[in-house]
């Protein structure tokens, strides 16, 4: 059975005080329940202030990025150890932004997927595809190209402990959603491909997030998509009121 993760992708945004505020806000309102996975994904320098604010509750804390080796002489970069002082259960991995802006590939993907493998964290391994592939009729060709890539030698209990989340590039931050139906589709052939990959066991217990303008008015139409399994949440995840919703929405429909 798998249970929704929500989780809120805070990107480049916020500064401290209105990171700690906003995180005050979702746990005075929050229905606190065990039915929904929740989590938030600050900016490292936040991870400490975000971390001692969710003390002793059930929101979790994700970074957005990390690099693959386990210390060295990588200026700028930050490890799964280091992550994990901070207290972090989640890493997302290739979002669209670090393919497009920071040149990462789904071998870069790979490798540091590994490396959180190894941690006790869970990755978010991110894929989509953009508004030219999608309009060339090439969404699945990309898709499970990139799921095959930045899955590459994966056990199936390794499987199993990996998040995915399809997000549509055309749909982040554009206000432009897929279609629930668009998106099932998407969701349903990345389970397929899972199968072929692992087996079935391994396909139903993955948990596929979507993500790409995920907000309260289609929070619940997508979430009833029977392989859509939550939401990588970024703009509506800034503010209580608009994220709030999403994960209420969640909870109505829990599976
Ligand atoms: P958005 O971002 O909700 O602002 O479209 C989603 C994401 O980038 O994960």
């Amino acid at each position: 059975m798998r249970k929704f993760f929500i989780a809120g992708n805070w990107k480049m945004n916020l500064l401290r005080d209105s990171s700690v505020a906003l995180v005050h806000q979702l746990l005075a309102q929050l229905n606190s329940s065990n039915n929904v996975d929740v989590a938030v994904c600050p900016p490292n320098v936040y991870l400490h202030d975000v971390g001692v604010a969710l003390r002793g509750s059930l929101i979790r804390l994700g970074a957005q990025n990390v690099h693959h080796a386990a210390e060295g002489a990588f200026t700028g970069e930050v490890s799964c150890s280091m992550l994990q002082e901070f207290g972090c259960s989640y890493v997302i991995l290739g979002h669209s932004e670090r393919r497009a802006i920071f040149g990462e590939t789904d071998l870069d993907v790979n490798t540091k997927l590994k490396a959180v493998l190894k941690s006790s964290m869970t990755p978010i391994v991110c894929v989509g595809e953009t508004l030219a592939q999608r309009e060339a009729g090439s969404t699945q060709t990309v898709v499970r190209g990139q799921c095959t890539h930045s899955l590459a030698g994966l056990t199936a209990e390794q499987m199993t402990k990996t998040v995915l989340a399809y997000e549509p590039v055309w749909a982040i931050g554009t206000g432009k959603t897929a279609t629930p139906a668009q998106a099932e589709e998407v969701h349903a052939d990345i389970r397929q491909l899972l199968e072929s990959m692992f087996d079935r066991t391994v396909a139903n217990s993955v948990v596929i997030q979507y993500g790409g303008s995920v907000k309260a008015d289609n929070a619940n139409e997508l979430l009833s998509q029977p392989n859509i399994d939550g939401a990588l949440v970024g703009g509506a995840s800034l503010k209580a009121e608009s994220f709030l919703p999403i994960l209420e929405a969640a909870l109505k429909i829990m599976k």
